[in-house]
C-alpha cells in the first residue's frame, strides 16, 4: 500500500471546532441582544454546510435559515470576483438581520459581493460569521464580524471544505500538506487516510 503520511495534517479536531462554534453562538446572540427582528442565517452552499448546522444548534429565538449557492465566472479571468448566482434565497429579507454564513474567506472577493448584493436588498443589518479566516490572502477589504480561526495560506479540507468534492464529512479541519500529490491522486481513498489517523488515534467519531 502507497505510504499517504504527510499529505494530511488535523489544524483544528473535532471537540476544538465544538467549543469554538458554541463562542461563536454566544458572541452573536450577544451581539443580538434586544433585537426583536429575526435573523436569517445565510448559508452559502456547499461548505458552510456542517458549520450552519452546528451554530444553529447552539443558537435561540427567532432563527431563520435560507441557502445561496454562488460561483465564479470562469469567462470573466478579467473581473475576479463577478459571481454567479446559480440558487438565491427563497427569502424577502427586507427588515430583516441577516447573517452571511461561510466557511472560509480568502481573497474577500466573494464576501463582498454577497455584502453588496444582499444589502441592496433592504434588510435592517448584514453581518458575517465565518469558520475560517485567511487574512493573509485578502484583496478586499471586507468587514468579517466573527471569525472561528484565523489560518495561514494553506489549503484545507474537512468540516464542509472540500477537495474536487471530497472530505467535506470529515469532523476535523486538516491542511491538506501535500496539494500536487493528492491532485496527482484524485481517488485517494479517504477511507485510508481515516485508517491513518486511527492509527495515530485521532478520533473520527463513532
Ligand atoms: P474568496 O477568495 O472569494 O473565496 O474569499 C472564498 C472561497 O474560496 C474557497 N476556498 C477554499 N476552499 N479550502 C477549500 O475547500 C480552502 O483552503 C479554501 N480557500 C478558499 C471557498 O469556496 C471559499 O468560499
Ligand atoms: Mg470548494
Amino acid at each position: 500500500m502507497v505510504a499517504r503520511s504527510g499529505v494530511f495534517e488535523v489544524i483544528v479536531d473535532a471537540s476544538t471546532l465544538e467549543e469554538r462554534v458554541r463562542r461563536l453562538a454566544s458572541s452573536i446572540e450577544a451581539g443580538r441582544s434586544g433585537a426583536e427582528t429575526p435573523l436569517v442565517a445565510v448559508g452559502i452552499l456547499k461548505g458552510s454546510t456542517l458549520f450552519l448546522a452546528d451554530l444553529l444548534r447552539r443558537m435561540h429565538g427567532d432563527v431563520r435559515v435560507d441557502f445561496m449557492s454562488i460561483s465564479p465566472y470562469a469567462s470573466a479571468p478579467d473581473h475576479p470576483g463577478k459571481v454567479r448566482i446559480l440558487k438565491d434565497l427563497d427569502t424577502d429579507v427586507a427588515g430583516k438581520d441577516l447573517l452571511i454564513v461561510e466557511d472560509i474567506v480568502d481573497t474577500g472577493l466573494t464576501l463582498s459581493y454577497l455584502r453588496k448584493t444582499l444589502g441592496s436588498r433592504g434588510p435592517r443589518s448584514v453581518s458575517t460569521v465565518a469558520l475560517l479566516d485567511k487574512r493573509v490572502r485578502r484583496i478586499v477589504p471586507v468587514p468579517v464580524e466573527y471569525v472561528g480561526f484565523e489560518i495561514a495560506d494553506v489549503f484545507v479540507v474537512g468540516y464542509g471544505l472540500d477537495f474536487q468534492g471530497r472530505y467535506r464529512n470529515l469532523r476535523q479541519l486538516l491542511e491538506v500538506r501535500d496539494v500536487a500529490r493528492l491532485a496527482a491522486d484524485p481517488l485517494l481513498p479517504a477511507g485510508s487516510f481515516l485508517d491513518d489517523n486511527l492509527r495515530r488515534g485521532v478520533s473520527f467519531g463513532p
